[in-house]
């Protein structure tokens, strides 16, 4: 297996910076970048306000938060990435952006590095296609918020290596997680399943079967789901939501995949979800 000692975190939006204080907390060295000053910043910020938020909860003290801290570092500067073991990419669910990246990635990583990518659904055997090293890259899928949920879904694509899904799933074990490795088919295992729930649930609003509260309270307390599927739809950003739909629409062919009318009406009137104060709730 590769040693892992130094890991790129790429993106320090809601997944990216989850990845990057988990990683840190569990001794591994960190690098999180973001191509924008600003996001990185806000998400450098976060990762201190969530550290220093475990000390009043007593959950560990002070000095871990330093030892912690010490091994975060933000960069602008995709160069500064060459030294990493391993490189985790979580940009934007966009296949556009998401292979750009992984061209970037597969020219400043070091020989030996592997990529993998927190796609919630994009092919991981057509993102490792764009470079040059597509036994190396693998997909690591976090769930949101990182620092919370226990799953690490582990994907391999058409030309994954033994080494290189073997080394990710141990990085994600070390980062205390459990691994659950899915086959590179349109929405691996949790969102085949998670986001034709969301969407049924889109269209039983959209039908007039139940107001929205009453379609969250039914799944809440009628299948004891933490967050009914309106609340954690606005949770993931119904901009997702919607791009994972394409691709399972996409990629698998079958109409009962089709994203809902009015899910796709909320994006495109900027309904984003929590992110932007407003999804099917306002905030
Ligand atoms: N970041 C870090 N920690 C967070 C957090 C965040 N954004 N939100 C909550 N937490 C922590 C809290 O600090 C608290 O920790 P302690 O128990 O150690 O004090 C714990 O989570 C519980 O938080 P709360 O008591 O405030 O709130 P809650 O009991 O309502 O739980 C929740 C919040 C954990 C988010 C819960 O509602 C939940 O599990 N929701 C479902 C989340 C889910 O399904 N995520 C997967 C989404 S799918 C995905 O990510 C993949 C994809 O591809 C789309």
């Amino acid at each position: 297996m590769t040693e892992i000692k130094t890991i790129g975190v790429v993106g320090a939006g809601q997944m990216g910076r989850g990845i990057a204080q988990v990683a840190a907390m569990t001794n591994f060295n960190v690098l999180v970048f973001d191509i924008s000053e600003e996001g990185l910043k806000f998400g450098m910020d976060f990762i201190t306000k969530q550290l220093n938020r475990g000390v009043e909860k007593g959950k560990w003290d002070e000095s871990f938060v330093s030892e912690t801290q010490s091994r975060l570092t933000g960069v602008t500067d995709i160069n500064a990435l060459k030294d990493c073991d391993l490189l985790i990419e979580a940009a934007t669910e966009n296949k556009k952006i998401k292979f750009e990246i992984f061209k970037q990635l597969d020219e400043v990583a070091k020989d030996g590095a592997i990529l993998a990518t927190n796609t919630s659904s994009i092919s991981i055997t057509e993102i490792a296609a764009v470079t040059k090293r597509p036994e190396a890259v693998a997909g690591m899928h976090f769930m949101n918020p990182v620092p919370v949920m226990k799953l690490v879904e582990t994907i391999t694509g058409l030309e994954t290596n033994k080494d290189t899904i073997d080394t990710v799933e141990a990085v994600a074990e070390k980062m205390g997680k459990t691994v659950v490795r899915a086959d590179d088919v349109a929405g691996f295992a949790v969102n085949r399943i998670l986001m034709p729930m969301i969407n049924e649930a889109f269209y039983t609003l959209f039908e007039g079967v139940a107001d929205a509260k009453g379609i969250d309270n039914a799944m809440k307390l009628g299948c004891n789901q933490p967050m009914g599927p309106f609340e954690l739809a606005d949770f993931i950003g119904l901009d997702t939501c919607l791009a994972i739909m394409e691709v399972l629409h996409e990629g698998l062919g079958d109409t009962k995949y089709r994203p809902c009318p009015l899910l796709k009406k909320y994006v495109t009137a900027g309904r984003f979800g929590r992110k932007v104060g407003k999804g099917v709730y306002e905030y």
